[in-house]
């Protein structure tokens, strides 16, 4: 984004023009910033000897950005994004679909698509898996939880007790050679992700050195692993400050595992890293509020329904307004539109004086804000534009009440 006469523009275009064409809420994604990035990510493999770097799509699986990222394979969470990886042009085999409650109708849909590893997470999960399976035995991974604490938020952690990850030790190794035994199935690689916005990347090594040990146990076993995945994770600063030197983190993964497997792929699945500083926020505000405290108040159109992430995580943006981006400036809250008094999406931002009308401008917010997009309150979900080579267009357009209305089978009109 740069400005001109006061007024924000991406690639040449005004903000405003594409609020005024396409309607608020509006997400901007653009292309360049995730070219941008698929480039870094394979920049700083490029060294490390056997790589594969996977876009998490969970962080956001619109077809119109995974077919900017189709370089890339996917890590899939669920059937859906594995389907929005193939509709985007990236062939099932190069992708991996993981998940801890997996249903037999996503893995035969998996299957069905050709998915190149299932990550198993699931006591018995093999045996469903190896049912399922025709032809040719499916390549799995297993996916564990090393004993790495990552700090991060609560919710954001995959470590300790929780839900993920096959158990590890006696019972766990046992399991793991059950899985490597069954027909049907050839286990090849090992998979952990400890959590989400981590930005300590010794945390990234140690997870990389334990998953590299397991696989040299295995080994010793008479398994054959040969692909190591460190999950994803690495942190995007919120707000915006320097984010972790994709270098040292490609360093730190890579390392412990080609010093104890020279010949293993090392796999890394970055979702928010990816994404979240290719796109911007643009909201019109609706009202301006001032209590008698003198804390002002400003309310868009749109807020937790589009991005959630301030209300469940405590997750910080910046804001700006887009046809005045300098003059005297103010604290306000921008407040959502949703019925909620925790709909809040920054709580203490700095602008120029934004009135009724006004553009608001919220970048950053590439990674899980569409992903968790809701209907709440029967709010339509935004449009989402991208722009590339200097041109936008639309890749998903604005919900209608219709939409709203599709999947119900009770009218009384
Ligand atoms: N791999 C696995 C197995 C994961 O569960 C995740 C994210 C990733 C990779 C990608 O992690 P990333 O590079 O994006 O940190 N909704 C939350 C984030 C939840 C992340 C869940 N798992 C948020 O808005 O912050």
């Amino acid at each position: 984004m740069r400005v001109a006469d006061g007024r924000l523009l991406l690639h040449d275009i005004p903000l405003t023009e594409l609020a005024g064409r396409y309607g608020t809420p509006l997400y901007v994604y653009d292309a360049e910033t995730l070219r941008a990035r698929v480039r870094a990510y394979r920049d700083a493999f490029a060294a490390e000897g056997p790589a594969r770097i996977g876009y998490s799509a969970k962080a956001c699986a619109l077809v119109g950005v995974l077919h900017v990222l189709r370089p890339m394979p996917v890590s899939a969470a669920s059937l859906g994004e594995l389907e929005a990886a193939v509709r985007a042009g990236i062939p099932a085999s190069r992708c991996w679909l993981h998940g801890n409650a997996k249903t037999d109708e996503e893995i035969r849909g998996a299957l069905a698509l050709g998915v190149g590893r299932i990550v198993i997470d699931g006591e018995r999960e093999h045996e469903r898996i190896a049912r399922a399976v025709r032809g040719r035995a499916q390549r799995v991974w297993v996916r564990v939880a090393p004993d790495v604490v990552a700090d991060t938020h609560s919710h954001l952690r995959t470590s300790g007790e929780q839900k993920f990850g096959l158990p590890t030790g006696g019972r766990g190794t046992a399991l793991v050679l059950e899985i490597a035994r069954t027909r049907g199935l050839r286990l090849v690689g090992v998979h952990a992700h400890v959590g989400s916005q981590i930005a300590d990347l010794e945390t990234f090594r140690r997870v990389a050195a334990w998953l590299a040990s397991f696989a040299l146990e295995l080994r010793d076993d008479g398994v054959d692993i040969t692909e190591v995945c460190v999950g994803g994770g690495v942190a995007v600063p919120e707000p915006a400050g320097p984010e972790p030197d994709l270098i040292a983190y490609a360093r730190a993964v890579a390392a412990p595992v080609h010093e104890a497997l020279p010949d293993a792929t090392v796999v890394v699945e970055p979702g928010r890293s990816m994404v979240a500083r290719s796109a911007v926020a643009l909201y019109r505000v609706q009202d301006r509020k001032v209590l008698p405290s003198g804390r002002v108040f400003i309310a868009v159109d749109g807020g937790m329904g589009d991005n959630i992430r301030p209300a469940l995580y405590g997750a910080r943006y910046e804001a700006a307004v887009a046809e005045r981006s300098d003059g005297a400036t103010e604290h306000v809250t921008i407040a959502g539109a949703f019925c909620e008094a925790g709909d809040v999406l920054i709580e203490d931002a700095v602008l120029p004086r934004a009135d009724i009308g006004d553009l608001v401008v919220v970048p950053a917010v590439g990674a899980y804000s569409v992903a968790m997009a809701s209907n709440y309150n029967q709010r339509p979900r935004p449009a989402v534009v991208l722009v590339d080579r200097g041109r936008a267009r639309l890749i998903r357009r604005r919900e209608r009440a219709a939409d709203l209305f599709r999947l119900e089978r009770v009218s009384s009109r």
